[in-house]
């Protein structure tokens, strides 16, 4: 797979131009008609033909890129950030140094968002966008699924930003080598500033109105003869998958009828790793990129050049008890603890289970310590149950007294609930995205499961003056090398 192209053949009839990659597509249709699919067929004539794409993938489906198609073997060297197949952590707060990491080595990249919170999400996008906008120089190409979300008609609050930030993109890449193409089942609701920018129409299989009223409305700015456009969007519910009509006016093309070649990579969507047996699936080590920037993603640096006595000592407020051996290793090998634990202590006393092998003991206030991954046990004063102070209190008080199922919650409904206690929800967006990040609660699909255990009430008495507040914390990952 490393001969190099010097055209991209996504189907049997159409060869593209290799410079399409700095222009921007849009793959549109409803759910199921291969938009992921055939949108990683021209991902991978991209790579053959010598330009490095990225992914935005809140699926979590595109690492499949590194893996040949029936699961087995090789497919191309991408490097993945972050979700379930990561090669290396994706943090929001590394945004920008991903950016200047991929642009420097050239690299393809999956960033899997699967995991993240819509706020992380939009923190990600619009730092990763606008810096790669300012540094990039060579021809890239990034693929951002579900565009309907990311660039929406109607934003809500921040998501102008990340609109923003990609109507940049679709505008002005161009002039920076950038391409995009944007993928939705929606088309209706993708921003239709945005979507009219398109050199490239690519609709796949679509049924309601509201979508074809909005492929038409693009169609209508490009086509000559009315009358063949009508007859065009009638046929559009008629499509197999992987079947598309491609309109590209600079080129010529005009909405031509073609089926995606197949790809050549595996498409790891849930049916296919039913199918395949996900246990033998060994996605390709992208060791060298993996190696030179594990330390810089991954907030760690190798043993031997490691000083821990240097990093306490910007610590003075903080002290850590070591309890036992593996949490001083642990320290000892660079895990660092994030200055928004201070958070945590606002529960006002928060404690992991007793007999728990491996915990620590932090004082309140760490501003220079960070621990990189930790999956705490939280414990609620009992008197704080009927009075939380802050959003994280209200957000774990009323997950823990919820009588109904754990694992259908959504950020709204926390909210919501929130709100039925007549408190204010302000802040609570943050709480969630703290819990999350403790996978105290687990994304699944699109609701979030409350892991009930990870919460405790507790019969204690809160130290009303804060200094004596303890955060103590029961590490689970983070301290492999
Ligand atoms: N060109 C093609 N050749 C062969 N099979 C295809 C082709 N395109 C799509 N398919 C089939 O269609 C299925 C659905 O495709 P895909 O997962 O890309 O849909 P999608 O539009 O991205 O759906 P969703 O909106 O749920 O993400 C694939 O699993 C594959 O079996
Ligand atoms: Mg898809």
């Amino acid at each position: 797979m490393s001969e190099k192209l010097t055209k991209l053949t996504i189907s049997e009839s159409l060869s593209l131009p290799v410079d399409v990659a700095r222009r921007v597509f849009s793959f549109l249709a409803i759910r199921g008609a291969g938009k992921t699919y055939c949108a990683a067929g021209l991902a991978e004539e991209m790579i053959k033909a010598g330009i490095p794409i990225i992914v935005i993938d809140p699926m979590g489906v595109w690492w499949g890129l590194q893996v040949g198609k029936d699961g087995k073997g090789r497919g191309y060297p991408i490097v993945v950030f972050g979700g379930e197949h990561q090669n290396l952590p994706l943090e929001p707060e590394n945004a920008e140094k991903i950016a200047d990491a991929i642009v420097t080595s050239n690299i393809s990249c999956v960033l899997d968002i699967s995991e993240l919170s819509q706020t992380q999400t939009q923190k990600l996008i619009v730092a990763f966008v606008n810096e790669l906008r300012r540094i990039n120089i060579q021809d890239r190409h990034i693929f951002i699924e579900e565009a309907d979300v990311i660039a929406p008609q109607k934003p809500m609050r921040d998501e102008v930003y990340c609109l923003n930030a990609v109507d940049k993109l679709v505008r002005r890449g161009g002039n920076r080598n950038l391409g995009c193409t944007l993928i939705s089942q929606r088309s209706a609701v993708v921003n239709k500033n945005v979507l009219t920018q398109s050199d490239f129409l690519v609709v796949l299989r679509t049924n309601a109105p509201q979508d074809k009223l909005a492929v038409a409305a693009w169609a209508v700015k490009h086509s000559q003869n009315k009358k063949k456009l009508n007859a065009w969007l009638d046929s559009l519910s008629d499509l197999e998958d992987g079947e598309a009509y491609i309109w590209g006016p600079d080129m010529n093309i005009p909405g031509v009828r073609i089926k995606f070649r197949e790809r050549e990579t595996f498409h790891a969507t849930r049916e296919n790793l039913k199918r395949y047996d996900a246990s033998k699936i060994k996605p390709m080590d992208v060791g060298e990129f993996i190696k030179k920037y594990k330390y810089a993603f991954e907030g760690k640096k190798p043993i031997d050049t490691q000083k821990p006595e240097q990093k306490l000592e910007h610590t003075s407020q903080a002290k850590i008890v070591d309890e036992n051996e593996p949490r001083k290793d642990a320290v000892e090998r660079g895990v660092q603890i994030p200055s928004n634990v201070a958070h945590t202590t606002e529960l006002g006393g928060i404690d992991n289970k007793p007999g728990s092998s491996q915990s620590m003991k932090v004082e309140q206030s760490l501003p220079n310590i960070t621990i990189q991954q930790f999956t705490p046990i939280l414990s609620i004063p009992v008197e704080m149950l009927k009075h939380p102070t802050t959003p994280l209190g209200k957000a774990v008080v009323v997950l823990k007294s919820f009588d109904g199922r754990a694992d259908q919650w959504t950020l709204k409904l926390i909210k919501e609930q929130i709100k039925n206690h007549a408190w204010d929800d302000s802040g609570v967006d943050e709480a969630v995205d703290q819990l999350i990040r403790w996978e105290i609660l687990k994304r699944k699909h699109n609701y979030l499961r409350f892991d009930k255990e990870r919460v405790t009430i507790i019969q204690v008495k809160v130290d009303e003056n804060e200094q004596g507040i303890t955060v103590k914390m029961g590490f689970v990952q983070g301290v492999e090398q």
